[in-house]
């Protein structure tokens, strides 16, 4: 289904693909448990290009990579690439296509994967493109909530944080409205998810949205935070307010449901009190783990094998 298609958006896939996606890493998470060697990818070659700041989903990108038997080509940075001699990004793209099979690429350009993926003739991946998208951030989100909570649809799912510039709530918002999720956004005053999105969500899958600004977690089965996107503020001093303002402490979790569970894309700052990482609600490091099953599965996927 997904053979030589490029993920640029989550709006890329269909649900009946997601599912798809769910049942393979699944089965990739059993393997990994066994021990099961899978060379699915012997003789393939993938590029992984990060132009922008990465542990994650770089390195989950790149065990799943190996794990699958393939070999990894890795753009490093622009300072010891010919980029540093004025070679344009084009040129640069054009030169991994032909060296690889498949193109990974974070940019901090909103559109450069979409970009991507018209001059290169191999499959792109977005691996997130400025505040736009993140799909397989997305994607390995909607495997934790569906392997830990046995389902997606109904649940209440509080999207908590900057909504204003996280790449990664404007896929997710999208995707938990796909499979019928209660989505309530909460972020402090001013870093709103765009109307343009919500409504976009609304209108096209009937979604149950509802908006605050205030952090109550009460009815919250499942509470996924993100960082202030500092980086992507024009005054960095807005952005340590609403960071200062804006946390999860042991007291926001009084009085929340007992198997609420806690994510989070990672990296987490400040937003977090650390003492939080201890207690049961706290999943963001499992989920983190999860990357790795479910990119193998959509990179099996989209290179057909
Ligand atoms: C996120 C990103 O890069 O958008 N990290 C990730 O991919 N796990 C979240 C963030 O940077 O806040």
């Amino acid at each position: 289904m997904l053979r030589g298609k490029d993920i640029i958006s989550i709006r890329d896939l269909e649900k009946s693909d997601i599912e798809f996606l769910l049942k393979r890493a699944d089965e990739m998470n059993v393997a990994l448990a066994s021990g099961k060697r899978l060379d699915l990818l012997q003789g393939k070659i993938i590029a992984t290009i990060f132009f922008e700041p990465s542990t994650r989903t770089k390195m989950s990108f790149q065990s799943a990579i190996k794990l699958l038997g393939g070999q990894n080509l890795n753009f490093s940075s622009i300072e010891s690439s010919s980029m540093k001699k004025g070679e344009n990004l084009a040129d640069t793209l054009r030169m991994i296509d032909g060296y690889s099979s498949l193109l990974i690429i974070r940019h901090a350009l909103e559109g450069s994967a979409r970009y991507a993926a018209e001059i290169c003739e191999h499959p792109v991946i977005n691996a997130g493109d400025g505040g736009n998208q993140h799909p397989t951030q997305t994607l390995l989100d909607l495997f934790t909530i569906n392997k830990m909570k046995g389902r997606i649809r109904g649940l209440n799912v509080s999207l908590v944080g900057d909504l204003k510039h996280a790449r990664t709530m404007r896929s997710l918002l999208y995707g938990l409205a796909m499979f019928n999720a209660n989505i309530t956004l909460i972020s402090p005053p001013g870093l709103e998810m765009s109307k343009k999105i919500v409504d976009e969500v609304r209108e096209r899958f009937g979604a149950n949205i509802m908006e605050h600004t205030t952090m109550d977690l009460s009815d919250a089965d499942v509470a996924y935070i993100c960082r202030i996107q500092k980086e992507r503020f024009a005054d960095p001093y807005e952005a340590e307010m609403a960071q200062r303002s804006f946390r999860v402490t042991k007291d926001v979790l009084k009085g929340v449901k007992d198997d609420l569970i806690l994510l989070h894309p990672l990296p987490k700052v400040d937003e977090i009190a650390p003492e939080i990482d201890n207690t049961k609600y706290a999943k963001y490091f499992e989920q983190a783990k999860l990357g790795v099953p479910m990119r193998m599965a959509l990179i099996a996927e989209v290179l057909g094998v």
